[in-house]
This record gives structure tokens, sequence and C-alpha cells, in this order.
């Protein structure tokens, strides 16, 4: 088996991981790509608790392996990273792997007042990873963290509705508006957060919504393409990235699969990635 010409894996607990795969598919146009949307089990960060989610993350890595032959995996879950990577890393070896955490140093490089704000799952920032990579940036900057209980669920919830009429007047808009208010000034004065780290792939989903809340001079940090070219790198590395010529034989192509409802999945698929509702099938992982 022709391992260069097998799909990249990239799984979420639901339809966050969407914003990564936009940055990958634009980094690697040729490679084709299977990602899997948990979204039966989702969401994984207010209370889901590390055991389970390292238990799905391990579920999910054997599935796509053995079921899709994936040649890399990119776990496009803050959360699921934060409970299970090294264990990943460890099971499987051989497989290019990437993982993600909130972009807080490059946020550090950034900031010109030196306040950073910091929003992501309970699960992502209350694990031990997260306080090890608070801790390497101690004395650079001063970092706001912000659980944001309820938010990627109601992000979830929104995709399978039509786009509201009133922006503002939302579940998303409310909680947003909730934890953003709690987080205290945003502006590029002395004293005000600067720069707003999005620790969660679900909330680049609600970039506009952030944005409106805490000004248009702020920086909204994510992580989709940094991650991209780090997982181009892991392929050109184990010269495993597509030759360009093949596309012919095997075109690129993109499947979306979840454990959990279809309709949500198709809905996104259209409305972020313009994907037709036949990529998408649903899957049973125990
Ligand atoms: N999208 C995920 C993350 O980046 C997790 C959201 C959730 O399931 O709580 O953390």
């Amino acid at each position: 088996m022709n391992r260069a010409a097998q799909p990249i894996g990239v799984f979420d607990s639901g339809i966050g991981g969407l914003s990564v795969l936009q940055a990958l598919r634009a980094e690697l146009p040729h490679e084709r790509f299977v990602y899997l949307a948990d979204s039966g089990n989702a969401p994984y960060g207010d209370a889901r608790g590390d055991a389970f989610v390292s238990a799905r993350t391990h579920a999910i890595t054997c599935y796509l392996r053995e079921q899709h032959h994936i040649k890399a995996l990119v776990v496009a879950c803050n959360t699921a990273s934060a409970a299970a990577i090294h264990e990943v890393r460890s099971s499987q070896p051989v497989l290019p792997l990437v993982g993600l955490e909130p972009a807080l140093k490059p946020a550090a490089a950034l900031s010109k007042t030196g306040r950073i704000g910091v929003i992501g799952t309970r699960g992502t920032l209350t694990s031990e990873k997260f306080s090890r990579l608070l801790a390497s940036l101690a004395g650079q900057a001063e970092f706001i963290v912000q659980p944001c209980d309820g938010l990627a669920r109601a992000i979830e919830d929104s995709t399978a509705r039509p786009l509201p009429t009133d922006p503002f007047a939302t579940e998303t808009r409310a909680l947003c508006a909730r934890y953003i208010s709690a987080m205290g000034t945003f502006g590029t004065e002395t004293g005000q957060i600067d720069t707003l780290v999005l620790g969660c792939t679900h909330y680049v989903f609600v970039a506009d919504e952030l944005r409106s809340l805490v000004g248009p001079q702020v920086r909204l940090i994510e992580t989709g393409e940094p991650v991209a070219r780090q997982t181009r790198r892991l392929l050109h590395k184990d010269a495993l990235l597509t030759p360009e010529d093949s596309i012919a034989e095997a075109p690129a192509s993109i499947r979306l699969l979840t454990t959990g409802a279809l309709a949500p999945l198709q809905a996104a698929a259209e409305r972020w990635l313009q994907l037709p509702p036949d990529c998408c099938a649903t899957v049973s992982i125990p």
C-alpha cells in the first residue's frame, strides 16, 4: 500500500475541528482527509473528565488507523490533546501526530500591553499540560484565563439551525458576552487586554461575535494555520506528502464522519467548508 496516498485523519469532539480542517485544506490542497466528529459524546471539555476523553481519543485513533488507514493524525481538539496526546504518542509511535494547545507563546510575543486573555474549555484550562505551558511563560506576560462552560455545546447546537436574523439574540452571543466581560477591559492602552487566545477549536466559529465584543484593535489568536504548517513539515520529513502529479489517479477528497446526528455536520460542512451533504456519514465507534 502506498502510504503517501492515504488520507490524513483529523479528529475533534464535534464540529470545532472543522476550523482546523479549513486551514489544512488551504495548506495541503492535494491531500485526502477523513474527519471524525465525536458529536455523540460532545462536549468533552465541560465535565467529561480526562479518563473519558482519553478513552475516546484512543478508540477514535484506532478506528481511523484500522478502517481508514490514515497516514497521520491531527487531534484538532485542545481538550483531547491536553488529556491524551502523550498516550497516543506512546501507543502509536510510528503515526505522525499533531496535537493542539492554546497559542500562549505567539500571544506573548505579540502582545504590547503584556495582558493576554485565554478562553478554552474547563478541561483544557485545568489540565496539567496547560499549567506547565503557563509556568513556562511565567514573567513574560500576564494571562487572564477564562473557562467557557457551555460555549462549545452552544456552538455545536447552533450549526443545526438556520442562520439567525438577529445574531445579537443568540445563546452563543450571550455566552461570549458573559465570559468576555468577566475577563476585564480589552483594548490597547496600558493595563488592558490586547490579545485574546482562542483555546478551543469551536470558538473560531464565533470569532465575529468575539471581535465585536473586544473591539477591532484586539488581536484574536487561533491555531489552525500553524497546525497546518506543522502537519506539512511532519509529512515532508517522513516523505508522506501526496505528490501533486498523483491527483489524477486518486483525486483529493474529504470525508466527514460523525458519531452523532448527521444533519448538524452536513450543515456545518456546507456553511464553513462549502462541502456537499454527501461528504458526510454517521459511524459508530464504541
Ligand atoms: N473543540 C474542542 C477543543 O478544542 C473541545 C470542545 C468540547 O468538546 O468541549 O477543546
